[in-house]
């Protein structure tokens, strides 16, 4: 029988995203407000975010520039569309962000969150192809544990079992590199791991199985996040950038977590020196304050595009709510407050001593691997024989009970805290955690 749903009261109508409803409506927990690196519940307690919220608040919460500047937009222009006409502050923002993008990256497609940048990007991939005259190319590529966001497109491409088998046969003409994650040779590593740049070669068999001729673009995420941090092994970006140049292949970096200086550079990209030909973002985008994602593609494609269209609309594609005016008042706030501040630099600058703190765990309970690059770590844990994703589960509700907000999947926390962070917070994470740990079966 399945579980009875017993919820608290008024908590029916709400069907949550990515959540064990059952479990959570029985013993909710509830987040009331939030300042600065921390959240509070409906009782006022503190609980320090160890998160980011999900990897998206970067300059921390409640920051006073980003709340007056949508205060003042809503006011002034609450929505304006962006179907042959606009407004200003939509150029601005789009103008901003491309002084961050890798140079000549710099034409700006406007969405609502990273799905919807992932699918705009694979679809932006595709029309390339075909209207630079290589419409045979329709293929997409992209890797095992990948997560890209829940959109047809992004879970066809992603690489996750539970997010695709339930969904039919999604979209078809999509191959998977393997992924990166090598435990044995690599557990414990500080950084970037040394061993599997080789794995980039699997791309040379999947064009030797369907030709380079069939296939459009590969899609990765330069660091993974969702799947439980799989860091790229030293050489393995670059050489996949090689084989996709061999091969007329477009390299999407999916920087959806990466961007907005979660490595301590604006985008992963500059990070490892690795060039794509088009980055998608979101969340660090508006501090996560208003839902947006964005597309950054070569000035190459773009052009191409516009150039060699046949209709007065060069590409058929958009959303109701593309470049919205509350996103890009965010936004631009968003940026000011990151320069400002000089986040990017004290994520780098704060980056030694994560990694450090954090490797101290690795006598911890539970513990079989620690691996981090920038503001990111992941803690995994040995699964309970069986019983697949309950231990990690727990130690959230442990961690949250105790006051502190942890990101779980499948056995693995991962933490990426706001880059405001500060040493003695770093040091009550690492405290809490081992408390946490040790507490656990
Ligand atoms: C790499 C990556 N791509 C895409 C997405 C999807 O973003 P959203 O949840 O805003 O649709 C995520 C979300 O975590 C992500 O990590």
């Amino acid at each position: 029988m399945p579980d009875k749903i017993n919820s608290q009261p008024g908590l029916d109508a709400f069907w949550m995203p990515f959540t064990a409803n059952r479990r959570f409506k029985r013993e909710p927990r509830l987040l009331a407000r939030a300042e600065g690196m921390h959240y509070y519940d409906q009782a006022g307690r503190p609980i320090l975010d160890a998160t980011a919220g999900l990897w998206c608040v970067n300059a921390g919460h409640a920051r006073p520039k980003i709340i007056e500047a949508v205060r003042r937009q809503v006011a002034e222009l609450d929505y304006a569309p962006s179907f042959n006409l606009s407004h200003p502050i939509a150029f601005e923002f789009a103008s901003r962000v491309a002084e961050l993008t890798p140079e000549r990256m710099d034409r700006i497609f406007f969405a609502n969150s990273g799905s919807e940048a992932v699918d705009s990007a694979l679809k932006i991939a595709l029309a390339y192809q075909r209207v630079r005259g290589q419409g045979t190319r329709t293929r997409l590529i992209g890797r095992a544990r990948g997560y890209h966001g829940v959109g047809f497109g992004g879970i066809s491409v992603g690489g996750i079992v539970k997010n695709r088998m339930y969904f039919g046969t999604l979209l078809t003409g999509v191959d998977h590199l393997p992924h990166t994650h090598d435990i044995k040779r690599n557990a414990f590593s500080h950084g970037m791991p040394e061993h599997g740049a080789e794995l980039a070669d699997a791309l040379e068999d999947i064009v030797a199985l369907h030709d380079a001729s069939t296939i459009a673009a590969v899609i990765v995420e330069p660091v993974a996040g969702s799947t439980g941090v799989l860091l790229p092994p030293k050489g393995y970006l670059e050489r996949l950038r090689a084989l996709c140049d061999k091969h007329g292949i477009l390299l999407i970096f999916d920087e959806v977590i990466t961007g907005f200086g979660r490595l301590g550079a604006p985008f992963a990209a500059e990070y490892f020196g690795v060039r794509p030909d088009i980055i998608t973002m979101a969340k660090g985008l508006t501090n996560g304050s208003v839902p947006m994602g964005a597309v950054a593609v070569d000035r190459r494609i773009h052009d191409t595009i516009l150039e060699k269209a046949d209709s007065p609309i060069e590409l058929f594609h958009g959303y109701t709510y593309s470049g919205h005016p509350l996103a890009c008042a965010a936004g631009i706030a968003t940026l000011d407050t990151y320069k400002e501040e000089k986040l990017f630099e004290h994520a780098a600058a704060l980056s030694p001593y994560w990694q450090e703190a954090m490797h101290s765990l690795r006598d911890a309970h539970h513990v079989i691997d620690i691996r981090n690059l920038g503001l990111i770590v992941c803690i995994e844990l040995e699964p309970r024989p069986g019983k697949p994703t309950e231990r990690a589960l727990e130690a959230f509700e442990a961690a949250f009970d105790a006051g502190l907000l942890i990101r779980v999947t499948s056995d693995i926390i991962a933490l990426s805290p706001p880059l405001i962070v500060q040493k003695p917070e770093i040091d009550k994470m690492v405290e809490m955690l081992r408390t946490v740990l040790a507490k656990i079966d």
